[in-house]
């Protein structure tokens, strides 16, 4: 994706932004030293972590190790995609972004059209709510009240099969049809697909509407619920109904029920439980799961206690699964047969709903219950088909404290060894199979690294380098980059650290920069430029006695000096030096 955008544009952004005021927006930094501190927002913790370096531009979380730039943290926190966190950036410094030619930019402005569409149909709804009194009584006998249903965006959409057709005119009927908004039958009639209904506007992150949900107001005939088809615009499997509104109403969100249905979603909130979501009738997968828990440590499922909730909740666990890290929860909360949370909560408000909340019940508990409601514990068959039955599970469970506790509880629950047990469920997995030793890679340089820290550190010092060609024909690991960086930083003198890392973000590098511009050297400025200009000699003779070229010398007939020998064997590759097989 960052192709289509020119990297040029991406590299002067960073630079006319300020990591500090994007992060500052969002989360309170305080001052400390040079630097700026916050408890950070991509883990829980007591005790600030976070770091937010104004002079290098990129921000570092001590405790869980998130770092980035401007642009990541707008990506991770605000859960942008790269091209959403380059057009926010952009829009604050008042700069266009340009796009290099391609099918992108075409889908982009189509995408848009989407959204325009989306938007005015959305707002065409809201009107019509406003003047229908059957739908606003219904929304009344639902208990709702015009905040939360404006706060949700509701609408009605009224009777009639051409009311967009006329309210968009006929040019727009592609569009029409592309957003999902018009339905076609078989004779090829097209007309409004949402007719008579109350209607969900389903938003994106950003507050964009990107679908509709339509529910009949009576209970007669017709499907209940209908939504909106999958569109360029509108993915379900990756779309939480709910969570653009939870995130406007709480600042720090901490937890996240996932519920099933819109109206539970609304009911919550109306009762004042605003950390809700809805998956959009499909079940919850991993990529739900993992958009919630950037946002928060726990998710409670709030189903239904009858079969179908019970088989929702075990779906959304088997999902939940490969992605448990240390430090998620997940709980499950069944409500009493034939209730869903809207009717829970009109029923017995809040503070039941709490209580009941509380005692939901955790990942292992549920999920020992389930395998084992047919199995009969009382006999060693029963126990040993329980470590049977839940090996594939725990196998896809990352390795880890969580990962150690389903162990302990299986091994309390059957009576195995936890140390057995680790080897009865790593039966399956893929026997760890021993490479053949690799010959060590070439010996990195140390002046190389440490040129590419201290540029890290001070980007400026690369004008003490006047032309790349000083180290064109170095040939060590590291010198590419080393002149990449240089050649960079030569193009734009004015980049700072952060944007060295988004420069190299998706290259096989970007990590590694990233570690090393964490190294601080506590040097003044000019005994910086000494260190550089002194690290750039060493390395200069480094060259001039490098391996290639003493071996050519030896090629031509020469002898080598000792000190040439010496840079020979600590060039060497184990491969070809006997000593080191
Ligand atoms: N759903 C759907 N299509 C249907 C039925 C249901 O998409 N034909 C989805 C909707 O998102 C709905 C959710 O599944 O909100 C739960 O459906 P259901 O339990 O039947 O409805 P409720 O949410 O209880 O709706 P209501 O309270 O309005 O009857
Ligand atoms: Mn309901």
């Amino acid at each position: 994706m960052a192709g289509l955008i020119p990297q040029w544009f991406i590299d002067d952004l960073l630079n006319r932004a300020d990591v500090v005021d994007i992060i500052d927006s969002r989360i309170e930094l305080k001052k400390a030293g040079h630097e700026f501190k916050a408890c950070c927002p991509f883990h829980n913790e007591k005790t600030p972590s976070f770091t937010v370096s104004p002079t290098k531009q990129f921000y570092h979380c001590f405790g869980c190790g998130a770092h980035g730039t401007a642009l990541s943290f707008l990506m991770e926190y605000d859960h942008m995609d790269f091209v959403e966190a380059v057009e926010t950036l952009a829009a604050q410094q008042g700069m266009e972004v340009p796009h290099e030619q391609g099918v992108q930019p075409e889908k982009l402005r189509a995408d848009d059209n989407l959204f325009d569409i989306l938007q005015q149909a959305g707002d065409y709804y809201r009107n019509q709510l406003k003047q229908n009194q059957a739908a606003i009584n219904y929304l009344k006998d639902r208990g709702l009240s015009g905040e939360i249903a404006a706060e949700y965006g509701m609408g009605y959409a009224p009777s009639g099969w051409d009311n967009l057709t006329k309210l968009f005119g006929e040019s727009k009927l592609n569009q029409l049809k592309e957003s999902g908004m018009l339905t076609e039958n078989e004779s090829g009639k097209v007309y409004d697909r949402f007719r008579d209904r109350i209607m969900f506007p389903i938003r994106d992150r950003r507050g964009r509407t990107i679908g509709f949900g339509g529910r009949i107001m009576g209970s007669d005939s017709g499907a209940k619920y209908l939504n909106s088809p999958e569109t360029p615009v509108f993915h379900k499997g990756k779309e939480l109904y709910g969570l653009y509104e939870a995130r406007q109403a709480v600042r720090k969100l901490e937890s996240f029920y996932v519920v099933e249905g819109y109206m539970d979603v609304i009911a919550l909130a109306q009762h004042g439980v605003r950390n809700v979501v809805a998956t959009l009738g499909t079940a919850t997968t991993s990529d739900h799961l993992k958009q919630l828990f950037r946002i928060v440590p726990e998710i409670v499922f709030c189903f239904d206690g009858d079969r179908a909730g019970r088989d929702a909740a075990w779906r959304a666990l088997e999902n939940a699964l490969p992605i448990m890290r240390d430090g998620y929860i997940i709980r499950f909360l069944f409500l009493p047969d034939g209730e869903d949370p809207d009717s829970m909560i009109r029923e017995h408000g809040k503070i039941e709903f709490d209580r009941l909340a509380s005692k939901a019940q955790t990942l292992s508990a549920f999920f020992f219950d389930r395998l084992s409601q047919d199995i009969d514990m009382d006999s060693a068959d029963g126990r040993s088909r329980l470590a049977q039955l839940a090996q594939p599970y725990l196998q896809k469970l990352p390795g880890g404290v969580f990962h150690e506790i389903m162990l302990d509880q299986l091994a309390e629950l059957t009576g195995l060894s936890a140390d057995r047990l680790s080897k009865v469920t790593q039966l399956n997995q893929e026997p760890a199979i021993r490479k053949p030793d690799k010959p060590a890679q070439r010996q990195k340089n140390p002046h190389i690294r440490h040129l590419i820290t201290l540029l890290l550190q001070r980007p400026d010092l690369a004008q003490l380098v006047e032309s790349t060609d000083e180290v064109a024909d170095l040939d060590l690991p590291g010198s590419d980059l080393l002149k990449d960086l240089l050649a960079f930083l030569h193009d734009r003198p004015d980049a700072h650290t952060g944007a060295i890392l988004e420069h190299w973000r998706d290259n096989e590098y970007g990590k590694h920069l990233a570690k090393l511009a964490l190294t601080e050297i506590e040097l003044d400025a000019h005994r910086l430029e000494a260190e550089f200009k002194d690290t750039l000699s060493k390395l200069e003779h480094f060259r001039r006695n490098s391996r290639k070229q003493i071996l050519a010398k030896i090629a031509r007939g020469e002898l080598p000096t000792a000190e040439e020998k010496a840079v020979l064997q600590q060039t060497a590759n184990p491969a070809d030096n006997n000593e080191n097989l």
